[in-house]
């Protein structure tokens, strides 16, 4: 009988993380201060950011230990299992072999306490008492919450107000770890009231909660911000990801054809991919890498590669990155945490490079993978992850054409367990699919700074 599920021993869980700069075909590009134009002076990141994980945003060590501390956390759920897709497979009378990662057994239900309990960990040593967030679906405010409660940090997360009204679980499970949650834009910024008093109706975005939660690191004491995708330490962290994978796949002797990931900022899809890519630029192996976003939110298929900032009120320094504008805010599809403007700097390299490829799916279709995903291999994706599986389920399709017999790798980044609402918005044919919103895009991308 085929292995349904490869599983590492907690001894084999990998004691390094993969650091893709020094790796990359060239540099990646600075992050720019807006004022001057010029490289970002350090004390400016410092303000928000621990020393050590601004030493691992820039590092040019490929491999970097992960601390003891944070492994004994990890062996909570970690190594995580890859499931081998059988039932999806024989649905879709495919000769391709499915597998998934499945980071949905971490305590909050996605890969994002990889990050999380990483990044409280150093802030914890460093003396920080007190750790500002936004968040999008809830997934990332409940990482982040958890992670604090272990190491002892309090914990602020700005929730996406159109996410903190579809999802008010997540609010009581960030509750449950003992951080404070305030929808965003909130009455609790400067930068928050004013939206609101331009529109009491806001529906928020991941920018604008992203501002709220630097606003609020900037004016308190002992406080530091905490992002859950985008940046260069957080993809490092997710890189546990790929390895543990590529240590699965050896044990059954497969290696991938094609890796998928569905993307936001980027962190799950380049946790997973990363360690492949690495292999696939040395001319190791030849796989097709492709992230999938929503059609309502199309950064990757449809954003100009430019520098821009990373939040909503131009609070950031600039990154040069994939982009829709950083005051373009998307619709409000249920898979919230794939609603940026932007992308990991790091994956639109490397997209830019055609190392990567991109696609969009509509979220109805992304539902119908859902259901069709739970009523094969029983596990309930997350909204997000079910973009991915979308274009999994394409993939495979084509293979019962052309007869190939690829091996398919797909980041089952979340389980859908606080999404039910949007389930049952699918189900009772109450969910809409949004034009792509060219207009807006347009408008926002005219506002992008000056500097190529
Ligand atoms: C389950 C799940 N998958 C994917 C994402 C997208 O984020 P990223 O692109 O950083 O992995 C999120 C973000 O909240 C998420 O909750």
């Amino acid at each position: 009988m085929d292995e349904r599920k490869i599983v590492l021993s907690e001894k084999e869980m990998p004691s390094v993380w993969y650091n893709i700069l020094p790796d990359l075909p060239e540099q990646l590009p600075l992050p720019l201060n807006p004022k001057t134009g010029k490289p970002v002076e350090p004390e400016i990141l410092l303000r928000i950011f621990p020393q050590a994980l601004l030493q691992q945003e820039m590092s040019a060590e490929q491999w970097i230990e992960i601390p003891q501390e944070v492994k004994n956390v990890y062996s909570m759920w970690r190594p995580t299992p890859l499931h081998r897709a059988i039932d999806l497979e024989k649905y879709l009378k495919t000769p391709a072999r499915i597998y998934f990662k499945n980071e949905s057994v971490s305590p909050p239900g996605s890969h994002k306490p990889n990050t999380a309990v990483a990044q409280a960990y150093y802030n914890k040593k460093e003396g920080v008492k007190r750790l500002c967030t936004e968040t999008g679906a809830g997934q990332w405010g409940s990482a982040l919450a958890f992670a604090c409660n272990i190491f002892g940090l309090e914990c602020v997360v700005y929730m996406v107000k159109v996410s903190y009204q579809q999802k008010p679980y997540r609010r009581v499970l960030i509750q449950t770890w003992d951080a404070t949650i305030y929808p965003s834009p909130s009455e609790n910024t400067n930068y928050g009231r004013k939206l609101l008093k331009e529109n009491p109706d806001n529906p928020g975005s991941l920018g604008i909660a992203i501002s709220e939660a630097i606003e609020d690191t900037i004016n308190s004491n002992n406080t530091k911000y905490s992002l859950g995708s985008v940046l260069n330490h957080v993809l490092l962290h997710q890189t546990i990801v790929g390895l543990e994978t590529q240590r699965q796949l050896e044990l059954i002797g497969e290696k991938p054809d094609v890796l998928i990931g569905c993307v936001g900022g980027g962190s799950n899809f380049a946790g997973l991919v990363l360690p492949f890519v690495r292999d696939k630029l040395k001319g190791k192996i030849d796989v097709d890498v492709i992230g999938v976003e929503p059609t309502a939110c199309p950064t990757m298929t449809k954003g100009p590669y430019r520098y821009d900032y990373g939040d909503t009120s131009g609070m950031t320094p600039l990154l040069k990155m994939l982009t829709l504008g950083h005051d373009f805010i998307p619709p409000g599809i249920h898979a919230g945490g794939l609603r940026y403007h932007g992308l990991a700097p790091i994956m639109s390299l490397l997209i830019d490079k055609k190392i990567v490829d991109a696609r969009a799916v509509p979220q109805t279709k992304a539902f119908e993978a859902a259901v069709m995903f739970a009523q094969t291999e029983g596990f309930l994706p997350a909204p997000e992850t079910s973009h991915a599986i979308r274009v999994v389920i394409e993939e495979a399709k084509k293979c019962a054409e052309t007869g190939e017999e690829k091996c398919i790798v797909f980041n089952f980044s979340g389980h859908g367990h606080f999404d039910l609402s949007s389930y049952d918005a699918y189900i009772s044919g109450k969910l809409q699919d949004y034009e792509y919103p060219e207009e807006k895009i347009r408008e926002s991308l005219e506002k992008l700074p000056k500097i190529e």
